[in-house]
């Protein structure tokens, strides 16, 4: 491939269609994707941007079960809420579709008959894990068990989360179904198999031998740990009632693996399209002059790196990835995003509380992008990334070039007069400014250029700090118009430069400085030129706060937010002892309780446990072996009152007998405490009942 292709195909992993996107799901795959293709766009290249919603596999069938509906009605809520969410954040994605249209299944059953009938697959009857109790093969996530590579307890048939492996689900140590909780059996069954192995050779040329090395350093080592670690066949299809049946003949019951069609949704959403918009979809994926990128989340590598481009070569007609900028995962103040439970900022909550305020959260994720290492997103930072960012470095130039504009020439653009070494200076440092940025952009280093696009406004602002047309207007008018000139020009650069990052924000500043106005609507390489931006004598419109503060309540609000969802989890998980017999009241009235109070403790030597104490209960003084001595020191609890159970058999332990019991309880983490009677007023002796 050239430098400089003629057409690019820029995909974003299809999101599971099992519920609504978070702020993981933007900061790992869309926003990076959306920032690329506007980009290129803004470049004036040939791009087509597609994703749709992955509405296969068990994820779907097991939300389905859980919420007691069809996978159609799951993938139907969540596909509308989904699209809702991209569309909000301005994910520009020229096509959004989704894996249950037609047109998917279509595409997904030719591409599987011409490897069939190319004889590509291997076809062939082995075990795999059967769920007796409900008579049901138990492919991918419907098994669970401990992982053969790592040993972790909850590894996915297919995947093992924990340490990012995929597997057979029979290679799992200790199965059980994920349906029923029942041990499966084997049981035998025909699938086709995708021969990996025959694409060894050619895998180690094209990746690890090839020109894969400017690969990200987290993509290209998983893949050379694949394929030195040997591939494998891979089965394609699955004994499963959801999803697109298996198009030969005897596979009855059968359909194509969810991560076989799945990719295959990237083509089918650019055929579809293409079809709406009267164009040819083949050079998207034929050609080799077209540049074809994945954007994923690293659990994703695998299958965009070694399994979907066996696919295309195998299928003969197609290009390969040029590559696939997968990121690491973003982590939530401090913990792994869970969508079970709730630990996530889920991106429509986002809007009811942060409405009009899309940018901010694609600026923070973008700043904090989790690009070469797993990354925190904390709602201070956020705040803090607003404030003294978005607010005070951009939204602050941007306000006082547009409100001096209007107070010094009632918005009109001034005529400038020669430029000083400062002027030039400026300007010269602002056309390099696309290079500069594009230059990040191009190796996928996304905080990078984000950061060097805020050297733009922060250039202005020293501009404007050094020049102060504050002061000039008074002395010298004619300067001020020559400072404010090049300001406006500064101002319509970040209009440019910032569409790709804040496309909310640009859009309101180039409405701000009526850029359509102007002939030249300038994209991208305008900005490097020595051509004017915004012309003498144009007028722009009001000023409009681009930004405004986030306050604490708001940040306490979501962080309270998050205490709720830890606490709900928390008491899920809270072993609760099952209530006993039900007993009669006479039973209880046998029992004879008293308040009493603790005179004298001492530890019982050689115990650990043990505390002899002396107690008055009000009837007696007596002696009571407490098994507290973990808990509480001798001098702590002398003078306590407590609740005594007086008429309880006496019973020696290691030869002291003790004559009752006091009554205790455990905190969560194990401490014990007094059921406690400290009441003023209550006598020892006195009842409890
Ligand atoms: O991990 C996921 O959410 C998958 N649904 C990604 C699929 S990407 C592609 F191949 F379609
Ligand atoms: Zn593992």
């Amino acid at each position: 491939m050239n430098q400089d292709p003629k057409r690019y195909t820029i995909t974003a992993a299809l999101p599971y269609t099992n519920g609504p996107v978070h702020i993981g799901h933007l900061a790992g795959v869309y926003v990076p994707a959306d920032i690329y293709a506007r980009y290129q766009r803004l470049q004036g290249k040939d791009v087509a941007f597609v994703c749709g919603s992955d509405e296969h596999g068990v994820p779907i069938t097991l939300k389905a079960k859980k919420e007691g509906i069809t996978p159609q009605q799951v993938v139907d809520k969540y596909h509308e809420i989904i699209k809702k969410s991209f569309q909000d954040f301005g994910i520009s994605f020229d096509n959004y579709s989704r894996t249950s249209a037609k047109i998917h299944h279509e595409t997904a059953s030719e591409f599987f008959k011409k490897l069939y009938d190319d004889g590509k697959f291997i076809e062939e009857v082995t075990e795999q894990l059967y769920d007796e109790e409900a008579g049901q093969f138990l492919a991918d996530r419907f098994a669970l068990g401990t992982c053969p590579k790592c040993g972790y307890e909850e590894s996915y048939g297919d995947q093992c989360e924990n340490c990012g492996t995929s597997h057979n689900a029979v290679d799992l140590i200790n199965p059980r179904s994920v349906i029923s909780g029942s041990k499966p059996v084997r049981k035998e069954t025909k699938h086709w198999f995708l021969p990996l192995n025959e694409y060894q050779d050619w895998l180690d040329e094209w990746i690890l031998k090839g020109h894969k090395k400017d690969w990200k350093t987290n993509v290209y080592g998983q893949c050379k740990s694949w394929i030195d670690d040997g591939l494998q066949p891979r089965a394609v299809t699955r004994d499963l009632d959801w999803g697109i049946p298996v198009p030969v003949d005897g596979a009855d019951g059968k359909v194509l693996y969810v991560w076989f069609d799945a990719p295959i949704g990237y083509i089918s959403a650019t055929k579809e399209w293409a079809e709406r918009e009267g164009k040819d979809w083949e050079p998207y994926w034929k050609d080799e002059q077209t540049k074809l990128l994945h954007f994923i989340g690293k659990d994703n590598i695998v299958f965009h790196c070694i399994i979907f481009p066996s696919m295309l070569k195998g299928e003969g007609s197609y290009i390969l990835p040029e590559n696939v900028p997968a990121n690491e995962f973003l982590n939530l103040e401090s913990n792994k995003i869970s969508t079970s439970k709730n630990w996530a900022v889920w991106l429509h909550e986002y809007l009811e509380d942060f409405p009009n305020q899309q940018d901010v959260l694609r600026y923070v994720l973008t700043a904090n992008a989790p690009e070469t290492k797993d990354n925190d997103f904390t709602w201070s930072d956020f705040q803090q990334r607003n404030n003294s960012e978005l607010v005070a470095i951009f939204g602050n130039f941007v306000n006082r070039v547009a409100v001096l504009t209007h107070k010094y020439y009632e918005g009109e653009i001034p005529q400038p007069g020669a430029f000083s070494e400062v002027d030039e200076n400026t300007l010269r440092e602002l056309r390099a400014y696309p290079s500069v940025i594009a230059s990040s952009l191009e190796r996928y280093r996304f905080r990078e250029a984000q950061q060097e696009l805020m050297n733009v406004a922060r250039l202005g602002n020293k501009y404007l700090a050094d020049e102060e047309p504050w002061k000039s207007i008074k002395t010298d008018p004619e300067r001020t118009k020559t400072v404010m000139y090049v300001a406006l020009q500064i101002a319509s650069a970040l209009a440019v430069l910032s569409e790709p990052f804040l496309p909310h924000t640009s859009g309101k500043l180039k409405h701000i400085l009526k850029h359509a106005e102007v002939n030249n609507v300038p994209e991208w390489a305008s900005v490097s030129q020595d051509t004017v931006l915004l012309p003498a004598g144009h007028i722009i419109g009001k000023s409009e706060l681009l930004f405004s503060k986030i306050e604490d309540s708001q940040i306490q609000q979501q962080l309270d937010k998050l205490e709720a969802s830890k606490a709900a989890n928390e008491a899920e998980a809270k072993e609760v002892t099952p209530q006993k017999d039900t007993i009669q009241f006479d039973d209880f009235t046998q029992l004879d309780m008293r308040v009493g109070t603790i005179l004298e403790a001492e530890k019982m030597p050689k115990t650990k446990k043990l505390m002899v104490l002396k107690v008055d209960t009000g009837i007696d003084v007596r002696t009571i072996v407490s098994g507290i001595a973990e808990s509480f020191s001798a001098e702590e609890i002398v003078g306590k009152k407590v609740t005594v159970l007086v008429n309880l058999a006496p019973r020696p332990l290691r030869g002291v007998e003790s004559q009752g019991m006091i009554l205790m309880t455990e905190t969560p983490d194990g401490k014990l405490v007094f059921v406690n009677p400290d009441e003023a007023g209550v006598d020892n002796g006195a009842t409890i009942n």
